[in-house]
């Protein structure tokens, strides 16, 4: 293998430049020249594609976001989209594509190598971490301690006042920063998408806790679980508590990424850029334990990745 590309799809994540510069400086002490695709399949689509050399990625592995940008492309889901990427790749003589993205620019990585005989490689980057078949994504480490700060501050001046705050992050479909980052700030009360509530339950153990002397009240809120802004109005109405509330938005997907996000983007932009040279395809680089290992992309899509039930009773125990 002689050309390979790289890509960053979907929603960014902080880590995706590490997750570059590992995938490119892996290449070149390999011999294999990389090609970086900008935009993800939008930049595909459209030739957005140059050589990336070791010192375009220099000084990149701290900085937030993804330098080759990212996109959401439509165009890409349909059949003519996808042979238009391909032709791009094939006029450049690039025999392999490493695709760091969610669930979405995976299903798009499959089709690539199912329908088109494209030889993959996958990266899970999302900071929601709902992406099966790996026990972390890049980004999510990062977004947990961006979120672990912010609830942080909000927890003393909450405090001050006796407030109650709902705290609404990130999540669509999955709970795993609300539940990680309830459990890491204590917080009263968790709600995620995965798990039906009991909006008056939850008011009425916060009212107990208040007489119990607690002096304020965090209730993490996962976006995919509904409004904070209508849980908000409800806690006002019902409980009668003097309530705040913080949506915390697009904060939680910028920043520095921690040291172990650099050192998992790194580790798994090297196994993705030697999968390939070992012939591999159709996979995703995966943490497994302590190791970097490999899961077909077929096996990832195909399964939901649960929530932990027993994170989710630890949360509840500790919010006494
Ligand atoms: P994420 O990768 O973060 O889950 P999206 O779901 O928005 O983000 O997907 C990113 C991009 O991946 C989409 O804009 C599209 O270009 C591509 N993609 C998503 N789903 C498909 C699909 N079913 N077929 C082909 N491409 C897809
Ligand atoms: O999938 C990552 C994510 O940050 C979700 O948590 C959130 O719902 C969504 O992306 C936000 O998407 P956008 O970047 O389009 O606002």
């Amino acid at each position: 293998m002689k050309k390979i590309a790289v890509m960053t799809s979907g929603g960014d994540c902080p880590g995706m430049n590490a997750a570059i510069r590992s995938v490119v400086r892996t290449g070149i002490a390999n011999d294999i020249e990389v090609y970086g695709i900008r935009q993800g399949y939008k930049g595909l689509i459209e030739g957005n594609i140059d050589v990336l050399t070791s010192r375009e990625v220099s000084n990149t592995i701290q900085r937030g976001g993804t330098f080759l940008q990212s996109a959401r492309c439509m165009e890409f889901k349909t059949e003519a989209g996808q042979k238009q990427g391909i032709e791009e790749l094939e006029k450049r003589g690039i025999e392999g594509l490493i695709v760091i993205g969610g669930d979405g620019s995976l299903t798009g990585a499959k089709i690539l190598h199912e329908k088109y005989g494209i030889k993959i490689i996958g990266m899970p980057g999302s900071i929601d971490n709902d992406i099966f078949g790996t026990n972390t994504s890049i980004g999510v480490d990062t977004a947990l301690n961006n979120i672990a700060h912010a609830v942080d501050m909000i927890n003393e001046t909450a405090s001050s006042h006796d407030r109650t705050f709902l705290i609404e992050v990130m999540g669509r479909n999955c709970g795993y920063l609300a539940l990680m980052s309830a459990i890491a700030c204590g917080a009263e009360a968790v709600m995620v998408p995965e798990i039906e509530y009991n909006l008056e339950k939850i008011i009425d153990k916060i009212k107990v806790r208040y007489e119990e002397g607690k002096s304020r009240s965090i209730v993490i809120v996962a976006e995919g679980a509904g409004s904070a802004i209508d849980f908000g109005k409800a806690f006002q109405l019902i409980g009668g508590f003097d309530t705040r509330i913080t949506v915390l938005g697009h904060l939680q997907r910028g920043g520095s990424p921690t040291v172990f996000d650099r050192i998992l983007a790194t580790r798994m932009g090297a196994a993705a850029v030697n999968g390939l040279v070992e012939g591999r395809t159709g996979v995703m680089t995966a943490l497994n334990g302590r190791d970097i290992g490999y899961v077909d992309l077929d096996y990832v899509l195909s399964n939901k990745r649960p929530l932990d039930t027993k994170l989710l009773e630890i949360a509840e125990d500790l919010s006494l």
